[in-house]
């Protein structure tokens, strides 16, 4: 175990400077990686941290009492994630999602939002800002985060059987406080929202049909998910995932499903609508049909650092820009560098080479780049 929490510190502490090019250009809105795709979504950590233990994503015999989270000075503030985010929004990015560890335990997190609820894209228009949430605090914030310019929600939630959900979380936190902060946030005019849930095989594969029986016929759009090897720290394999077509299969055996047309290019989720009008649901299958393909995805760790990849092993130190005086040009034409030399396809190559164990240990958790 030892070894793992120095291959953490080592992602965290070790990312080299981006080249600042010698000539700045202008952004022009679009920027193209090395397989042609341009740069559309940023998910921004707003913290490490998290209440909850999924053994998925933060297990407790790593993240436990003796865990060193990021000290506070080393998270980027409001001004800087707010000056970041400009900064990609000039090169095309129009949606915005804040993730962590939790976000809603970053304090004053609405101020942000305000913050970057202001930001506009060249032509002018708002961007789609969006929160994924484990909702355990969102009774208490569903309102002002909307008075605040939260435009979307998202909310985590691996079972709707409280035995099961409280095994998940690790923490034996109540089923019955999630579905209050989702209640709470569709009154302050949130909708419709996602609602995500991992699925492992042997875990909770056996609350699909009930967590769709009780999403159907709300405004929920309920979205199932692969578990994924992402991070090191949970253990994956195979065995513990179940495709997305069982998933399908499952819930073809109870209602009839009609496919729904992608809404943008890029997508994580197949889109479904229940044949009798009682909503739609998704089905996010990164493991077995990946969809690196149109990936528009950039991640920005709660201290400043970009990863181009979910499953990158390395970051670019935007933080040491800022803290070093670069102007927004200087950062805009380092960025560009950056996305310009982007191949990252992992989900794809491990489908076609399978995974690589020696690989693994340096890669990021994804508590810390944000899902
Ligand atoms: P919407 O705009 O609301 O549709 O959100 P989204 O689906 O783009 O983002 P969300 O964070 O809700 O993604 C859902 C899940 O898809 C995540 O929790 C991950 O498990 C998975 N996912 C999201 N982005 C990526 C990605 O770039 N690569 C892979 N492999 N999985 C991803
Ligand atoms: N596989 C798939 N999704 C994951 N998440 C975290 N870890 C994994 C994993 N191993 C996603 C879930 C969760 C969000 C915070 O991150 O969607 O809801
Ligand atoms: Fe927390 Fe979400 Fe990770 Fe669970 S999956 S430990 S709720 S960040
Ligand atoms: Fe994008 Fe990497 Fe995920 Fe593929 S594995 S979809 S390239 S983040």
């Amino acid at each position: 175990m030892g070894e793992t929490i120095i291959a953490l510190a080592d992602l965290r502490y070790a990312a080299p400077v981006p080249q600042v090019p010698d000539r700045l250009t202008e952004p022009t809105g679009t920027l193209l990686d090395r397989r042609g795709r341009p740069l559309r979504d940023l998910r921004i950590s707003v913290t490490d941290r998290c209440n909850f233990r999924c053994s998925y994503c933060m297990p407790k015999e790593v993240f436990d009492r003796d865990y060193r989270f990021l000290p506070h000075s080393s998270l980027l503030s409001f001004e800087e994630i707010t000056r970041l985010a400009q900064v990609f929004v000039s090169h095309g990015v129009t949606k915005l999602r804040l993730t962590g560890g939790e976000p809603l335990l970053r304090k004053g997190l609405e101020q942000l939002v305000g913050m970057l609820a202001g930001l506009r894209t060249a032509d002018g228009k708002p961007l789609d800002l969006t929160l994924t949430t484990n909702g355990s605090l969102l009774a208490r914030k569903a309102q002002s985060l909307r008075d605040a310019g939260l435009s979307r929600l998202t909310v985590s939630l691996d079972a709707i059987d409280d035995t099961v959900f409280r095994r998940m979380n690790d923490v034996d936190f109540p089923v019955a406080d999630v579905l209050a902060g989702i209640d709470a946030a569709r009154q302050a005019g949130f909708g419709p929202i996602k609602v995500n849930m991992v699925v492992k095989r042997g875990t909770n594969d056996h609350e699909i049909v009930a967590m769709a029986r009780h999403f159907r016929g709300t405004d929920v759009v309920l979205r199932f998910i692969e578990y994924m090897d992402v991070g090191a720290t949970n253990g994956w394999c195979m065995d513990e995932v179940l495709p997305s077509a069982s998933v399908l299969a499952l819930l073809r055996g109870q209602w009839p499903l009609l496919p729904l047309e992608p809404s943008t290019t890029g997508e994580t989720a197949e889109r479904w609508r229940y044949a009798d009008g009682a909503g739609e649901i998704g089905l996010i299958s990164s493991v077995t049909q990946a969809f690196c393909r149109d990936c528009n995805r950039a991640r920005l760790s709660t201290e400043g650092k970009l990863f181009t990849c979910l499953f990158a092993t390395r970051g670019h130190d935007l933080r040491a820009l800022l803290r070093s005086g670069r102007s927004d040009a200087e950062i805009a034409g380092a960025l560009s560098l950056v996305w310009a030399d982007r191949g990252d396809r992992y989900s794809e190559m491990r489908a076609l080479q399978g995974e690589s164990p020696a690989g693994r240990q340096h890669r990021v958790e994804m508590h810390y780049i944000g899902g």
